[in-house]
């Protein structure tokens, strides 16, 4: 049965873990860099790179020691290769290439948000393709069809900025410390989530895609009047995310002839225990499995890359070791460009 070593390294995330295709998590270890950029109050890529320089080879001989192991055991290495901060992707991506070479092994060049869609099915054996996505990250929000390893359809994307980023400047807006998704969340819960009047971005418009900019910045509005605490702004912001992710995939599955059997969210965001609940119940409404992976395989992890690579090489798809590492790298090629500047498509 093949054994993969996974390694992450597209953000602040450092990690290196070992995953057997029957599902078992042989090893999983993961150094976040949250103390190497709080004083800059988001992502600093030069210092990010720079940490996962310093990061990653302990945590491959930490995760090959936990799982009792010899590289010579591991049957293929797995990197992401991009979407992400290219020069920390190339640190996982050039690491994954030396391992390889040094013990002829294969190598597996694994789209981080492949990683992220396919995540789910290594913790849900009776998650069937196709299913429903809705990818919620720091970089991205997008609904996808999976219909297979590699073969996503991009039903919708947003026009602006991803929804995690919207969490991450609120948080910052708030002086709420960072990382910033999970200090929303935490002090949405002392808030009182009707006291700010906050716009809906594309609340029953008669296209798919998503928009959390002019939100943003009802923020930053919101917050200069001095008018409310910051737990009630953080609280009306995340209510106020929750409706237009709510209201933009009842928009899909409305005009859907051929729903899949499962609802699916994955990515950073989907550790928000509001956002699960609301897909919990449009699921439920739709007659849909929900599927959510726990919350630590929600935030970037390197299980889910080493998955991605136990899929793709159970489909006969290794790269050869001069495979490039990608900034940008779309899961649906051949998806329209969205409405608007298409930045984050
Ligand atoms: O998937 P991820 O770890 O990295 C990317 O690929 O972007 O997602 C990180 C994003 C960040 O924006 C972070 O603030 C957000 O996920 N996040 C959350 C929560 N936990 C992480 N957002 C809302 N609520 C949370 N509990
Ligand atoms: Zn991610």
């Amino acid at each position: 049965m093949p054994i993969i070593l996974g390694l992450e390294s597209s953000c602040d995330e450092t990690a290196a873990a070992i995953v057997r295709s029957d599902r078992t998590i042989l090893a999983h270890a993961l150094a976040g860099q949250d103390d190497h950029h709080r004083a800059f109050g988001g992502v600093v890529p030069e210092i990010a790179a720079r940490a996962h320089c310093e990061l990653m080879m302990p945590l491959v001989e930490t995760a090959l020691a936990d799982a009792g192991l010899a590289l010579t055991d591991i049957d293929a290495i797995a990197a992401t290769a991009g979407p992400g901060l290219i020069g920390g992707v190339m640190v996982g991506l050039v690491t994954a290439k030396a391992l390889a070479m040094a013990a002829d092994k294969p190598l597996i060049a694994v789209n981080h948000l492949e990683g992220h869609a396919l995540s789910p099915r290594l913790i849900d054996a009776d998650l069937q393709f196709p299913y429903l996505l809705l990818l919620v990250s720091g970089g991205h929000c997008q609904l996808l069809r999976v219909r297979g390893v590699g073969q996503y359809d991009r039903l919708a994307t947003t026009i602006d900025d991803a929804v995690g980023e919207a969490f991450d400047k609120t948080a910052k807006i708030l002086s709420l410390g960072f990382p910033g998704g999970p200090a929303v969340e935490k002090a949405a819960a002392m808030g009182n989530a009707a006291a700010v009047p906050l716009p809906r971005p594309l609340l029953g418009a008669k296209e798919p895609h998503f928009s959390f900019a002019g939100l943003k910045s009802a923020v930053l509005r919101a917050f200069a009047t001095g008018d409310y605490a910051p737990e009630d702004i953080a609280a009306s912001f995340q209510a106020a995310v929750t409706d237009c992710l709510a209201d933009r995939l009842e928009y899909s599955l409305s005009r859907m002839d051929h729903k899949p059997a499962a609802l699916v969210v994955a990515g950073g965001v989907a550790a928000n225990m509001a956002i699960r609940a609301m897909i919990e119940k449009i699921a439920a409404r739709h007659a849909m499995r929900f599927v959510a992976p726990p919350l630590w395989l929600c935030t970037d992890n390197g299980a889910m890359i080493a998955w991605a690579g136990a899929e793709r090489f159970a489909a006969g798809l290794t790269d050869p070791l001069d495979v490039a590492a990608r900034p940008r790298w779309p899961l649906d090629p051949a998806a329209q460009p969205a409405r608007g500047a298409g930045v984050k498509a």
